[in-house]
């Protein structure tokens, strides 16, 4: 059969949902800093979320060996049944839940398995509830899959968790997802304990599944940050999503794991296969010396976080209009600049431009980040001092 074709062609076009992604500030602040670097500038990167450790010697030499074993062909989708296995008992054990490996999934990075979760559960006009402020991906994969993006705030008063009447006020007939996010990104808030059987209570009543970004499960100041899935029931309509980027300095090798409920473990396979194929052999095997070597690098990492966050908690409240509660998770400063009086979009770009401190401005995260700033303290304490005393003139001068 012969297609019938316009007389004059007409130029190629984009697929209409290419407008409706969204981004992440961070990568946009990076590269504006790095091409400032290039010019000569000094810039103090407090953008980019990750930590500036090395991945551990261990950790390395896993991935290395497996390289030299000739562990560099395609993978199961879901994962090697080592790696699945012992990321099984991580979760059981650290979430006092019992999951079977099965119901585990391995993809390149945690971004990659929420970014597919919400395209598995969400068909258009479906609402999700998601932290506001929040990782901006989870908006961007909401309206991707033509969702309907229904923001939690994140209240400053509750040390940035949320409060049971505003998830109350948010779940209906339509709500298809909630995204909980503890230690949250870019405020470091974290849910506390005792709210939990009652957030599983009101979710009960609904039919949303959860999805629980737990990938700051480890960076945590005040004890645990506890999970949703721990409460009796809820692993069963649970995504409950980690990884090894945060946790073990592994930004770059791309790998996320996720224990999820029966009836999403053969879409979610699909997606994979369909996408990205599987997650490199060598990076699974880094994973099995991470999750079962030793965790001292871990403690190490978080002590030095905690030094850190006093550090940048006290230089901020220092400065002029600037207040700051002290994060529970993460290594995120969030201050509240509104005292300042240069609107934030507008104060993080001048400190980029003239003070040479690279960070972003809450409203990137939502609405509700506005009048705010995210600092990334996975710096050195050198480099948060010099960013500091930078903060400081650039307001008093
Ligand atoms: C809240 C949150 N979830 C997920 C991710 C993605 O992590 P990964 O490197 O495993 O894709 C990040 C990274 O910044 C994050 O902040």
């Amino acid at each position: 059969m012969k297609r019938s074709r316009t007389a004059e062609g007409g130029a190629p076009r984009l697929a209409e949902g290419v407008g409706r992604l969204g981004t992440e500030s961070a990568f946009a602040v990076l590269a504006r800093a790095r091409e400032l670097e290039r010019l000569g500038r000094s810039i103090v990167h407090l953008e980019i979320g990750e930590p500036d450790f090395p991945t551990p010697e261990h950790v390395a030499t896993a991935g290395i060996a497996a390289i030299r074993r000739g562990e560099t062909g395609y993978t199961p989708s879901a994962g090697l049944a080592e790696f699945r296995e012992v990321i099984a008992t991580e979760l059981a054990q650290s979430r006092e839940i019992e999951v079977a490996a099965g119901r585990v999934l391995v993809a390149n990075g945690a971004k990659l398995l929420l970014f597919l979760t919400i395209l598995a559960v969400c068909d258009p006009g479906d609402e999700v509830i998601y932290p506001d402020p929040g990782f901006p991906i989870y908006e961007s994969a909401i309206r991707w899959a033509r969702g309907l993006p229904v923001p939690l705030p994140l209240r400053e008063e509750l040390d940035h968790s949320f409060s049971l009447e505003d998830l109350s006020d948010r779940l209906g007939t339509r709500t298809k997802l909630v995204i909980i996010n503890s230690p949250n990104n870019p405020t470091g808030g974290v849910v506390p304990a005792e709210d939990l059987p009652a957030i599983a209570e009101l979710i009960r009543g609904s039919s949303a599944w959860v999805l629980s970004d737990e990938v700051y499960r480890r960076i945590a100041y005040d004890g645990d940050a506890p999970s949703i899935a721990s409460v009796p029931g809820m692993i069963e309509r649970t995504v409950l999503l980690d990884g090894l980027s945060k946790t073990y300095a592994m930004t770059g090798w791309r790998c996320g794991y996720a224990a999820v409920p029966e009836p999403l473990v053969d879409p979610l396979t699909r997606l994979i296969t369909n996408s990205v194929s599987c997650v490199p052999a060598f990076v699974q095997a880094a994973g099995v010396a991470a999750l079962t070597g030793p965790q001292d690098c871990v403690t190490a990492m978080v002590d030095e976080f905690r030094h850190r966050r006093d550090l940048v908690i006290g230089g901020l409240n220092a400065l002029p209009g600037v207040s700051c509660r002290s994060p529970r998770g993460a290594f995120y400063a969030f201050p509240d600049v509104s005292e300042v009086r240069i609107p934030s979009q507008r104060l993080a770009d001048r400190l980029l431009e003239e003070a040479g401190v690279a960070l972003l401005a809450g409203q990137g995260f939502g609405a509700h980040g506005d009048s705010h700033l995210r600092i990334s303290y996975a710096n050195s304490r050198a480099q948060l001092d010099l960013a500091l005393d930078r903060i400081r003139s650039f307001l008093s001068g």
